[in-house]
């Protein structure tokens, strides 16, 4: 048993969509969630920037003596070099894995289709990852950054007009490509699914790295008797590195929840 708090960062709400499933997962853990609401987004940033960005936001969770780490955005998953993983002496884990694992199982025909920022794609960690599991598939991947902008503004209702026209273009190549099986490879793009199925249609299975990335933490503190067993509902502490008010209103339309006066700025960048 272990009562330390799992730690969640993301660069903005994108990584709130492991905190959700964790929440429903495992429901007495208490969770600390750094968003770098000061420095999104990291996916146009270059490689360096963006791996010091994450060293940075995990000094900040380990700093709050969380029992692991779960980078909750696919550009760091995609980006932070396995050497630098190597290194760490504590759980961690990123969304990549586990999104990329249920979309194996998932996919009949081996065509699979990847969205997510430009770092991301440009990575290509999604479709080496792919490849390592199922040599015989087709990867199809196209960046759309501007689905972070449009999250982290709050336009994620399902009948926004704005996100669904930007959905539609960015969309299009896996209609024309013919995929059965979508891995939203960016965490902020599960708060805009419902567009997003709708414009590539429901033979198209969307995988979520939010749900599977919380699967997989679930799975690793079950296997290393580290589940917080008490009998009291967890608490979940936000921390962001600019203005608190759009964050507080976002996450709480997204999170079903008030997380107002839970959430407080930290200085990011002296860390
Ligand atoms: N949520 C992030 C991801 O999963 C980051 C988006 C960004 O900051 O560009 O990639």
């Amino acid at each position: 048993m272990d009562k330390r708090p799992i730690g969640v960062f993301d660069s903005g709400l994108g990584g709130l969509t492991v905190v959700k499933e964790l929440q429903k997962l495992l429901p007495n853990e208490d969770i600390v969630y750094f968003g770098d609401t000061g420095r999104v987004p990291y996916g146009t940033r270059s490689k360096e920037t963006i791996n010091k960005y994450a060293l940075q936001d995990i000094k900040f969770l380990l700093q709050k003596e969380v029992k692991m780490v779960i980078a909750a955005c696919g550009t760091v998953s995609a980006v932070l070099p396995k050497d630098i993983i190597k290194t760490f002496d504590f759980y961690y884990s990123g969304v990549l894995k586990p999104a990329v694992q249920a979309a194996c199982v998932s996919s009949q025909s081996g065509r699979i289709g990847v969205i997510g920022t430009t770092a991301t794609i440009k990575s290509g960690a999604y479709g080496k990852e792919i490849r390592n599991i199922r040599s015989d598939s087709v990867v199809i991947g196209n960046p759309c950054p501007l689905f972070v902008p449009l999250v982290e503004n709050g336009f994620i209702d399902s009948d926004n007009q704005v996100t669904r026209l930007v959905a539609k273009q960015y969309l299009q190549p896996f209609i024309e490509n013919d995929v059965d099986t979508l891995i939203l490879g960016c965490t902020h793009f599960p708060l805009i699914k419902k567009i997003i199925g709708d414009i590539v249609g429901d033979d198209v299975t969307l995988i979520d790295p939010g749900k599977e990335a919380a699967r997989s933490a679930a799975a690793l503190l079950t296997n290393n008797n580290m589940l917080n067993r008490s009998e009291t509902h967890g608490k979940a502490s936000f921390y962001v590195s600019d203005t608190i008010e759009s964050f507080e209103q976002t996450a709480s339309v997204f999170l079903r929840d008030d997380v107002c006066g839970q959430v407080e700025k930290v200085d990011i960048d002296s860390l």
